[in-house]
This record gives C-alpha cells, structure tokens and sequence, in this order.
C-alpha cells in the first residue's frame, strides 16, 4: 500500500508544476550570492516554482521558513544549514509531511534519514588542500600562520579547520599563531586581519594567512595593503571558493591559492529530485561536488574573467 501511495504522490508531483522552497542562509559572501543566483536560473530552467526565503544569517528565520513552506505543502526543501546543530525538529516535521529535504552546501547534525540526499563538497578535503599547499610552498622554513575562520559552529568553519590541521599535522616549522572567526564576511575578515596585523609585530612575525573563505582574504589583504605589506609575498595568501574578486587579486600578485567550490549545488539537487518525483529512486546521502585546488600558475586572469559568466 505503501509503495502504491508514494507512487501517486510521485506522478502527481512529476505531472505539475513542482514548487521548492529554499532556505538560504543570506548573503555573506559572493560565493553565497552566486549560489543563490545560480539556484534561481536553474529553477527557472527546469519550470520550477521556487520560493525563495533570505534567512539573514539567523538559524531561527531558516526553521520559520521551513515550516513556512511544510504549511504551503511544498513539493521539496533545500535548506543550506547556517550551522550544524539544532534541525531536528524542522527536519522531522518536513519528514512527516512526506516533503523531501535536500541540504546545499553545508551538513548537518542530525540523522541522515532526516533528508533525502546532501549535495556540497568534503569541507574537511578543501582544509587538506589549502593546508597541503601551504606545506609544499614553505617547505622548511618557519611559518606563522594567521587563520580567519567562518561561522562559528557551521559545518565549513569546523571542517576547514580540522582540515588544515591535517595537512600540517608532523610539520613543526608550520604553527597556527591566531585563530579568530571573520564570519565569512569581507567586513570582518578586514577587521579581525587588522588585530592580527598588530598583535604580530605589525605584520613582521605573519608568513601566511589561511582564511576559510575568498571573502575574507578580499578584505584581509586589504588591511595587510594598509600595513604597509605586500599580500601575496610579505604574507601567503590561501583560501577557499575561487571567486573572481579572489582571482582578480591573484592576477595582481596579492593571493596565492584558492580551492574552488562551485556554487552550483543545485543543478545536480534538481536532478536528485526529478528522478525521486519520477519513480521515487533514492539518490545517495552524498552528492559530493569537486574541491580543485588554483594557484598563480593556473592563468589567474583567464578563471577571473570565466567566472565573471558564471551568475557571480
Ligand atoms: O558553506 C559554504 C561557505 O559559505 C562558502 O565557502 C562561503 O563563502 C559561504 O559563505
């Protein structure tokens, strides 16, 4: 009986107009605004009725949009979790609803039956990567790192972290010196540089600055250009998203590395759930997307003015 039940209420799904609702978490970064842009070209694409919901970065705004939507009886949720904790709730009543939940970029704590599938990158892999590239640049010379991290208790501000520690885990010369939150923003990531800058002999004592998102190091290099530094050579600059603004600044000398999410989470979220509204397939729990690692040597200019068509 069931299977008879799901079965209608796939095809009655698949035969009209499908409305999702998306959670976004706001727009703290041009990565985020990027991802929102994107998610509404492709909902737009496949015919989708998108209501879109701004959450301005409050876990709150994100569960009053999810029953929000479970009232309006939508046919899916995608929700990019601002944190990791404190969804089960939401979760459980869009379960009970039978409405499908896909989570963008960001994971959560609760139990995976609690979704349908997690469409984002290995957030602890792109720690490794950044971390990894800063090993094989300094090789054997000491290096003081600064780190801006992203949103306290979000799933990519702990993951990066672990991450980088990973990578540099046995390799003595290399210390985290100041660890402090920019919130993925420009604005702090300018503000909590400077603290860093002072607190470092004005920048002296500084080798490289690993910042959890592009962002931030946009704004970081800023305060190290007001320092009187060279970002990019007086300081290393790594990161993570792979922004134009980022490889605008690389181009110029003034970052190093980045590793790239792409903000496309939710073409392949679609996808996921046009084949369970066909005939109810279960898509895996992990839809995993490609961390690739860019440097100065990959034509920083070329990805700049690529990505500029991309919905940044
Ligand atoms: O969850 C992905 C992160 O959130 C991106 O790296 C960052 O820019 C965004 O705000």
């Amino acid at each position: 009986l069931l299977t008879t039940v799901a079965a209608l209420a796939f095809s009655a799904a698949a035969a009209s107009a499908q409305t999702v609702g998306f959670s976004q978490i706001g727009s703290e970064s041009g990565w985020r605004a990027a991802e929102t842009t994107l998610t509404k070209q492709q909902a737009e694409e496949r015919g989708i009725d998108l209501k879109f919901s701004d959450a301005q970065q409050k876990q709150e705004n994100q569960i009053a949009a999810i029953r929000a939507f479970v009232a309006q009886g939508v046919d899916a949720i995608l929700l990019a979790p601002v944190v990791a904790t404190g969804w089960d709730s939401a979760l459980e009543e869009a379960k009970d609803a039978e409405i499908p939940v896909i989570l963008l970029d960001r994971q959560v704590d609760s139990s995976d039956d609690l979704y349908l599938t997690a469409v984002g990158s290995n957030l602890v892999h792109e720690g490794e990567v950044a971390g990894g590239w800063l090993v094989d640049t300094v090789g054997d010379k000491d290096c003081r790192v600064v780190e801006l991290q992203g949103t306290t208790g979000s799933s990519p501000a702990i993951d990066r972290a672990t991450g980088f520690r990973n990578a540099i885990d046995g390799h003595s010369n290399i210390e985290i010196v100041r660890s402090q939150t920019g919130d993925f923003t420009r604005s702090q990531g300018k503000e909590v540089m400077e603290s860093f800058l002072q607190a470092e002999n004005g920048g002296a004592d500084i080798c490289a600055l690993y910042a959890h998102n592009d962002d931030m190091a946009v704004g970081a290099i800023q305060a190290i250009k007001e320092a009187g530094l060279k970002p990019g050579s007086d300081i290393l600059v790594v990161a993570i998203d792979g922004v134009p603004d980022f490889f605008q600044a690389m181009a110029a000398g003034e970052t190093n590395a980045t590793v790239e999410l792409t903000p496309n989470m939710a073409g392949p979220a679609f996808d996921a759930l046009a084949a369970y509204w066909k005939d109810g397939t279960m898509p895996p729990k992990f839809i995993q997307t490609e961390s690739k690692l860019y440097t100065q040597a990959d034509d920083p200019k070329g990805e700049y003015e690529r990505r500029k068509g991309l919905g940044y």
